[in-house]
């Protein structure tokens, strides 16, 4: 058994710098002595003499044999995993880091179509071909639910190509995936499961929590600490489970490709550190959290006009309160709260989502719970309110594989002229966020005239370069 109490990096961090070293190496800061004044004040000494670099005893998260592949041992054996991979570039290098180990140029990989763009950023840098599965999704509030088994096992019998399966679990409003039965479905072919568990760090650590993927024998899991792990933005984890069928030194390669190799070593002491706090404390942190979450939630739901929205499984610790019943979108309520000093995780038309953790308590969950009882019916509509059409396009018809089209020749053209050309970029209405069109797709009339709706309702569009649509990025001719 390892001992958790241990934080071999942070420590080797600290003796490093018990040495008082004459420093002649990057970064050239020097420990704060040259950083800008208003940088020390903020961030404090201490911040800026653990802001280090690969020196003596400090390993090398791209060949770890000392410090970091000791901390890294002990994140596996925290989170239930066979081996895990400190990141530097959050989940998002993960994701992109198992897509690009698990498949090759031109392979086919089953993908939930609302899956986060760093997923189809993946599968444009390892020139995978997209087999997509529809997600269920709640149509009132326009929130994507996951991809349900039966969609998954039709696919997966009729795309006997396909050589991986990817699994979003949970949802960024924190509704999970009905993870054993996928991860059955996907072994029973022999498919490696990779999950993109951005929102489910915690997960491991309480068992009113939803199951975490590596519990249910996923080969894959990418997790943002800094989400809900207490670690420093932009550090995650990469983890392999047991009986992986990805090879971890292709794994390792791939995050060499898409790490930098200058990596913090701020959040990689914020990843030791986080780790043995959730190993010791998970339980004691995450029972607490999910007290005061029953609390709040009990508070919210006695608000007349407000509704706690609750799906099955779902992670108590979001809360999604539909407030049209005050007679306001969400994007107004979020206005709102925040003119009384409160900011929110994320606005639907309908809905505002706020996310809790350890680090709330019952000051701050009273300021949330007092501002949603002062919320006033809106008296004009705002722009940028919209909510879309009802139902979805039919999926336009592949023609290429993201990759070449997202990498091709391209233009810019009015959307309004684009019907028949071939999609060079993503463009998803949000909410619910599931991409209508995606690189390499041919743009339909069914997919303009939804579109074109979008528009005149002043719906929010997520991934062209044109943020107004009025041009769309496509395939040169
Ligand atoms: C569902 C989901 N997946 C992946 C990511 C990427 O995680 P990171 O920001 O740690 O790169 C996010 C980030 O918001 C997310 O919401």
């Amino acid at each position: 058994m390892l001992d958790q109490r241990r934080t071999p990096l942070f420590t080797a961090m600290q003796r490093y710098l018990r040495r008082r070293p004459a420093v002649f190496h990057v970064p050239g800061h020097k420990q704060g002595r040259a950083a800008p004044p208003a940088l020390r004040r903020w961030l404090g000494a201490g911040a800026l003499q653990l802001d280090l670099t690969e020196a003596p005893g400090l390993d090398d998260l791209h060949a770890p044999s000392g410090v970091i592949a000791e901390a890294q041992a002990l994140a596996a054996a925290a989170f239930g995993a066979a081996r895990s991979f400190f990141l530097v570039g959050g989940t998002t290098a993960g994701i992109h880091a198992m897509l690009l180990a698990a498949l090759r140029p031109g392979e086919a990989v089953l993908v939930p179509r609302h899956a986060h763009r760093s997923v189809h950023g993946g599968l444009i840098l390892a020139g995978a071909r997209p087999v997509w599965l529809p997600p269920a999704y709640d149509p009132d509030l326009a929130i994507p639910l996951g991809v349900p088994p039966e969609a998954v096992a039709q696919a997966l019998d009729r795309h006997p190509e396909a050589r991986a399966l990817v699994v979003v679990h949970p949802t960024y409003h924190g509704i999970p995936a009905a993870i054993h039965p996928l991860v059955r479905l996907a072994h029973d072919r022999g498919l490696p499961v990779l999950v993109d568990e951005a929102h489910g760090a915690h997960f491991a650590f309480h068992p009113d929590l939803p199951p975490s993927a590596l519990a249910a024998g996923a080969d894959a899991v990418a997790q943002s600490l800094h989400k809900t792990g207490g670690s420093l933005t932009q550090s995650s984890l990469l983890h392999l489970g047991y009986g992986c069928r990805l090879d971890p030194d292709r794994v390792q390669a791939a995050l060499r490709l898409v790490q930098s190799t200058s990596p913090s070593y701020l959040l990689m002491a914020s990843l030791d550190l986080a780790r043995r706090e959730l190993a010791l404390r998970g339980r004691r942190l995450w029972d607490r959290a999910l007290a005061l979450a029953a609390a709040a939630r009990e508070a919210l739901a006695r608000v007349p006009g407000v509704r706690v929205v609750d799906y099955p499984g779902m992670d108590p610790t979001r809360l999604i309160l539909d407030v049209r019943g005050r007679g306001l979108t969400g994007y107004e309520a979020a206005e709102q709260l925040w003119r009384q000093g409160v900011a929110v995780e994320l606005a639907g038309h309908g809905y505002l989502l706020a996310i809790l953790s350890p680090g709330d308590g019952r000051e701050s969950l009273g300021r949330l719970v007092a501002a949603v009882r002062r919320l006033r019916p809106s008296r004009r509509r705002k722009a940028g309110a919209g909510v879309g059409p009802p139902g979805l396009p039919p999926w336009p018809e592949v023609v290429l594989i993201p990759r070449e089209a997202a990498l091709g020749r391209q233009e810019a053209m009015p959307l309004s002229r684009s019907e028949g050309r071939i999609a060079a970029e993503l463009v998803a209405p949000y909410p619910p966020g599931i991409p209508v069109l995606a690189p390499g797709e041919r743009i339909t009339p069914a997919v303009l005239a939804y579109l074109e709706e979008c528009l005149r309702t002043g719906q929010h569009l997520q991934g062209p370069a044109d943020p107004t649509l009025r041009t769309i990025r496509v395939l040169a001719e």
